[in-house]
């Protein structure tokens, strides 16, 4: 891990104005659940986790876990900031995962063990770019062989709709990138880094990136 990039400790999300209430972890699983969320938990799972019995899987930025009602039989962990999401995520799902607060820039891959898949969702765009690049260190550093990072974000692409823009401009997340600018701050840790974009995995307009990291060869 690059030590230059511990410890920052700067927030590039937004909790002021209507979307203050997005942090009330019910009122963030509801808003969710109406703009189809279930649909892009799937597609993440099915996609580029995998799950299976076993297998040791670390949220980053796992708001209050929902996450682990898609991922049977794993060994999870998951960290977030806050304090009241980690707190619904306990009392939701008690011993199935391990939960802790945290945040990226504090994160160290020394503390925390080893894994086979490294989730951040819907975290790169609430973080600004010398936490991004400690968050890929991070997940580099705790990755067993084989492993990978799978992220999902907003994204800004020329073919966006006008609408999908309007909308991912509403996000609480402030430093929404494009697809190529994800990638190249991953490619910045990671040898491998495979994109896809998708316009249409929730109920409103919206654009979506995922990122999968890894070494070459890794499945
Ligand atoms: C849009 S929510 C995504 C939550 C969850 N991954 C999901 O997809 O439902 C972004 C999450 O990142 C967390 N977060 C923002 N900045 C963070 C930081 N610097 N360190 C750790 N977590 C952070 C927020 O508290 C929030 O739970």
């Amino acid at each position: 891990m690059n030590a230059s990039r511990a410890k920052v400790d700067r927030v590039a999300q937004t909790t002021r104005g209507v979307r203050s209430v997005l942090s009330i972890p019910l009122v963030y699983e509801t808003f969710q659940r109406i703009v189809g969320s279930p649909r892009v938990r799937r597609e993440l799972v099915d996609t580029y986790v995998r799950p299976r019995a076993g297998l040791r899987v670390l949220d980053i930025g796992c708001g209050p876990g929902n996450l682990l009602s898609y991922l049977p039989g794993v060994a999870y962990t998951g960290v977030d900031l806050s304090p009241a999401y980690i707190d619904s995520a306990r009392r939701q799902f008690g011993d199935r995962g391990r939960f802790f607060v945290g945040r990226v820039g504090d994160l160290d891959a020394d503390e925390l063990g080893e894994f086979d898949v490294v989730i951040a969702k819907s975290l790169l765009h609430h973080i600004d770019e010398d936490e991004a690049l400690h968050l890929f260190d991070v997940a580099s550093g705790v990755l067993a062989e084989g492993g990978r990072l799978v992220t999902l974000d907003a994204a800004y692409t020329p073919d966006m709709s006008r609408a999908a823009r309007f909308v991912v401009s509403r996000d609480r997340g402030q430093s929404i990138l494009t697809p190529e600018k994800y990638e190249a701050l991953a490619s910045r840790v990671f040898a491998e880094v495979r994109v896809a974009v998708h316009h249409d995995l929730l109920r409103i307009p919206y654009t979506h990136v995922f990122l999968s990291c890894g070494r070459p060869g890794d499945s």
